[in-house]
């Protein structure tokens, strides 16, 4: 009803005014104007870790892909102008790239964890995420028992990577998904672990995707942890995009498929 609704609304403000302290007015990254205040003025600078298509990826010098998408959308939101930074995925998830004050969101596929959360502020989830195994065309490396003995490329500080630790795989730690797939290519490890909708790109090159292990993972945007207006005006141009229909034509556009109901 309209009425609480409204009681909502109130209890909302309630709950705004208790978290920030109104006298200091970027505790909270709100700008003495009411704007949102990032670390460089018109721009919204963002840390990714390409190559990581369909998410990011290097394209005509430029920084492309779901994630970029997104947070374009953000930054056209906030009268600003999007401004892709590439960094080393350790710095992204560790909170560290947003405390040095590297970037004001991180967009990277970046799995929501409690572990992160610790140290940095999460949007809504935007997308679901599973691992994934990438082999060499034609290899019979495709379930968990037949990687017992082999060598698996994971990235740095992913989930994937505490994945492989979880289940007693024998892993090689690569800085990016590139050096991964370089690494199955001069056959240096056996098959590659990182999240499944990154591998298919890679199938054109002579490799398969030959499993899905589910983990139900979801990825957030990360913000430097008290930044509550920037994590809220993401999450309001979240519900616009799945409102106004924009989530999915992007979903389709980067990831091929439309996205799941619900
Ligand atoms: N989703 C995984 C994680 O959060 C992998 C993300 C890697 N992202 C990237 N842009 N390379 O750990």
């Amino acid at each position: 009803t309209a009425r609480s609704a409204a009681a909502l609304v109130a209890l909302g403000g309630l709950l705004l005014a208790g978290c920030s302290s109104s006298d200091d007015a970027s505790s909270d990254g709100t700008a003495a104007d009411g704007s949102i205040a990032t670390i460089a003025s018109g721009k919204l600078t963002v840390c990714t870790n390409p190559p990581f298509e369909p998410f990011e990826l290097e394209k005509d010098g430029e920084i492309v892909g779901f994630d970029m998408a997104l947070v374009g959308e953000v930054a056209a939101d906030l009268d600003l102008e999007l401004a892709p930074l590439a960094t080393g995925f350790d710095g992204i998830e560790s909170g560290a790239a947003l405390n040095a004050g590297q970037c004001d969101i991180v967009a990277s596929g970046i799995t929501i964890t409690d572990e992160r959360k610790a140290n940095m502020d999460f949007s809504e989830p935007y997308f679901d995420a599973d691992q994934g195994l990438l082999v060499a065309e034609g290899s019979d490396l495709s379930t968990l028992e037949s990687l017992e003995g082999k060598t698996i490329a994971v990235q740095v500080a992913t989930t994937g990577a505490a994945w492989a630790e979880e289940n007693g795989l024998q892993s090689v730690v690569f800085d990016d998904l590139g050096a991964q797939v370089q690494a199955l290519q001069t056959g240096q490890v056996d098959a590659v672990v990182n999240d499944v909708a990154t591998l298919s790109p890679f199938i054109s090159d002579g490799f398969e995707v030959a499993a899905n292990f589910s983990t139900g993972e979801q990825y957030g945007f990360g913000v430097k942890k008290g930044n509550t207006a920037l994590v809220n005006a993401i999450n309001t141009t979240l519900v616009r995009l799945e409102t106004a229909g924009t989530y999915d034509e992007l979903y389709t556009e980067w990831i091929g498929t439309a996205p799941a109901e619900g």
